[in-house]
């Protein structure tokens, strides 16, 4: 047909593939070699059926994601369906890999579809804010059932052959070879004569949810509230409305007309950008694809607090055996405990089998014995954030280990360079910074250090990925990338209380934001005390200058309010309740803290209180971009997204920058230094981007 699709008979099957590497996306030339080779099997006489079938690791998995965006040429995509649908010998789809999206559309639009045991079939559309366009939300619902659809539709999420068998989705699963076995399952069509089903003419489920009213309002309230501002999930279920309202072909008019709105939000723009940013994320220019990658077998960690236990079940889950070490039987008995309660909690849940725990909890070893760490291809250190302390342990850790043993930490601020510098393998050591809770958040920055050679951080990176991590590269500094940004919204949060604001204003604006929680009740959760001590430390040492954004926490943690754990913090709380309240209390003592600095306090608006917040990230973001310590504005995002509940449909902190236009941040932030100084001074490299209207991929 043309260099991407192919036309072959075997028997009385035409068989049409498809081969655009790597995943069978519908590109243009896709799309014209499919409506090719329909008119070539609708016009061979001698095939009785037509099976439609994928070369390489999958089936179609959608539309081709780089084409949106752009003008596409004809044929569209309906336009090929529609032809399918309406060819007047029965169409099969064999499935291997995944069928996502666009994919899955094409299987709807034939008449029987099948697939090997291991394919996944899903419509992930809203994962890139948009809706299935190509008669998904249309055709779904009269296949499997009004709700069902809907929860394939919303969540993204795929489904294995074997449920998709069972909700009807698919007519057979095939055991061996798939084009085998599929031409089997096209010759019995044949010999049956089984009619041409055709998804638009079902209705016994549209006129199920037609006898019920409410469903769409009782899914509406449910989605809206997961929903944190993510406007794609509403859309999609009001493309499923559609089907149940209309009929087929003014269903698939108003499908196509909300597809065409999705497409051209700032919000798929955005999770468009999050999508090739996690794939972008692992290409490291000086570390290529083929650079080896050093085998771990069994890993260490070294400390079982907090972190190490949560380090310890990243290695479990991953399926590789690991060795926790602490000083005392009591500590590795705790710890142990901790790992069983974490996997119990999961198990309870529903999310994880009993079996599946205990294969994993078998896999994790306690000691008191540093010398069994020497078993470990990879250790990762996890003790009290102390410098003496880690290069003891690093000094000691390479007196026992082989010599090509990794040795990472997992500090959150100190100088993974010094830390090398305590063995004679810096080479083999690096920073692998996790998030809490270490064993859910799916963020790891790979923190490079000076000497760290590229195998080390290759064997980083696949362990990430092993773990089930987002593992992103970084160099050395204070905080990082991810702390470093963070700590200026935390700042600015803590002045805008002293200048005006309270904290269930800011809170507020940020969750409507789509942060999953506001900073004050973040603090809250994480306890005051920890960062009171290291500003009373700092103090003591004279080294707090300029203004100081401790004042209100201080305050509070002087009256014993740490947070959670104390029952208040900045909000106050209910014996078994999580829930926030506002406190009058509160409420009195940043009104004393305004007066004894000085402060006149004034109205402060929503607008100002997100660019306070949001703005200086942003420019230290371009801080770090000029000094190298990350590769790619994008690389920032995904760490915002993935480490700290950025939300995704925004796109991440630098590409919400450009949305709102580096120009705009530029401008503000000038503004904001005139009234407070050189905090707020932009960082050269936003300057220029400004100046000449360029984006941080092009600086
Ligand atoms: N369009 C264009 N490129 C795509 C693509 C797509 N739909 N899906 C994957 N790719 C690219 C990736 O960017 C990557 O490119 P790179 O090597 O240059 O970085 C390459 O294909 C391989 O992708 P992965 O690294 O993700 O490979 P995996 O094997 O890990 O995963 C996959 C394969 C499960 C298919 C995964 O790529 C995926 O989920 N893809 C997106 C599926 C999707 O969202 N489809 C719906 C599209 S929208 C649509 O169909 C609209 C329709 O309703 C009209
Ligand atoms: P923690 O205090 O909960 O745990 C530290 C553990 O190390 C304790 O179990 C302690 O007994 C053990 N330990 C101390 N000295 C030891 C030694 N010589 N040998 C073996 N074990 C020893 O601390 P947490 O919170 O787990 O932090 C650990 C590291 O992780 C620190 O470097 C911290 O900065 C970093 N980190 C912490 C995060 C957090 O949110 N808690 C997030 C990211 C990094």
């Amino acid at each position: 047909m043309n260099e991407f699709v192919t036309y072959q008979r075997r028997g009385n099957v035409g068989v049409i593939t498809v081969n655009n590497p790597p995943v069978n996306a519908l590109s243009h030339g896709v799309r014209e070699g499919l409506s090719m080779g329909l008119d070539q099997g609708a016009a061979d006489g001698a095939a009785k059926a037509l099976l439609l079938i994928c070369d390489g690791r999958t089936f179609i998995a959608g539309a081709d994601i780089r084409e949106f965006g752009k003008p596409m040429a004809e044929p569209m995509l309906p336009t090929v369906l529609a032809k399918l649908e309406n060819i007047a010998k029965p169409v099969i789809a064999a499935v291997h890999g995944t069928a996502l999206g666009g994919g899955l559309e094409v299987t709807l639009a034939c008449h029987y579809r099948c697939g090997v045991a291991s394919a996944l079939f899903g419509l992930p559309e809203v994962k890139l804010g948009l809706l299935p366009g190509s008669g998904g939300t249309q055709r779904t619902p009269r296949l499997i059932g009004v709700e069902p659809a809907l929860k394939m539709i919303t969540s993204g999420d795929p489904v294995p052959a074997a449920k998709a068998l069972e909700q009807g989705l698919i007519d057979e699963v095939i055991e061996g070879d798939l084009l085998e076995g599929a031409l089997a399952f096209a010759e019995k069509v044949v010999a049956e004569g089984r009619p041409l089903r055709k998804i638009r003419d079902l209705t016994e489920h549209i006129e199920a949810a037609k006898a019920d009213p409410e469903l769409f309002e009782r899914n509406r309230a449910a989605l809206a509230k997961r929903a944190r501002g993510n406007e794609a999930p509403l859309r999609c279920l009001e493309a499923v409305k559609a089907a149940v309202e209309l009929p087929f072909d003014e269903g698939i008019a108003r499908e196509r007309q909300l597809f065409m709105e999705a497409m051209g939000s700032a919000q798929s723009a955005a999770l468009r950008h999050v999508f090739f940013a996690e794939r972008e994320v692992a290409k490291i220019p000086d570390v290529p694809k083929d650079t080896p990658v050093l085998p771990v077998e069994r890993g260490a960690v070294i400390g079982g607090g907090t972190m190490g236990v949560g380090i310890a079940m990243n290695f479990a889950n991953a399926g590789i055996p690991v060795t926790l070490i602490d000083t005392s039987q009591e500590q590795v008995d705790q710890a142990l405990a901790t790992v069983r309660k974490n996997y119990a909690s999961t198990v309870s849940k529903g999310r994880l089998s009993q079996e599946e725990m205990d294969q994993r909890v078998a896999r994790i070893t306690g000691t008191t014995d540093f010398g069994q760490a020497a078993g470990a291809q990879l250790v990762i250190e996890a003790v009290f954030e102390d410098m003496a302390l880690k290069k003891e342990i690093f000094a000691k850790l390479d007196r026992l280990c082989p010599a090509e043993t990794i040795l990472a930490s997992n500090t959150s601020t100190l100088d993974v360079d010094e830390i090398a510098g305590a063995t004679a393998r810096p080479e083999r050591v690096v920073g692998m910074h996790f998030f809490s809770p270490a064993n859910v958040m799916r963020l790891l920055e790979i923190v490079r250090g000076e000497k760290t050679a590229k195998d080390t951080i290759a064997t980083a990176m696949a362990t990430a990925r092993r773990m089930g991590k987002v593992g992103v590269l970084v160099g050395v500094c204070h905080g990082f990338a991810g702390n470093r940004m963070l700590y200026q919204y935390t700042r600015e949060a803590s002045f805008l209380l002293e200048e005006g604001a309270l904290p269930q204003q800011i809170d507020k604006v940020i969750t409507d934001f789509g942060m999953p929680m506001g900073p004050f009740a973040m603090r809250d959760l994480a306890g005051l005390d920890i960062s009171w001590h290291v500003r009373k430390a700092r103090r003591d040492q004279g080294a707090l200058h300029g203004r100081y954004d401790g004042t209100v926490g201080d305050r509070l943690c002087e009256m014993e309010r740490f947070g959670q754990k104390s029952g208040a913090g900045y909000y106050r709380y209910e014996a078994g309740n999580r829930a926030p309240l506002n406190d009058p209390l509160t409420e009195e003592v940043i009104l004393k803290a305004s007066k004894e600095l000085g402060i006149a306090r004034r109205e402060i608006g929503d607008a100002e209180i997100l660019a306070r917040c949001l703005y200086p990230m942003i420019n230290e973001g371009a801080k770090i971009l000029e000094e190298g310590i990350a590769l790619r504005a994008s690389d920032l995002d995904i760490i915002w997204i993935n480490g700290y509940g950025f939300p995704a449909h925004r796109g991440g902190p630098m590409f919400y920058g450009e949305q709102v236009g580096l120009d705009s941040v530029h401008k503000a932030l000038l503004e904001f230094e005139k009234e407070h100084g050189d905090l707020w001074t932009p960082s050269p490299l936003l300057a220029r981007l400004a100046a000449e209207g360029k984006g941080f991929a092009e600086a």
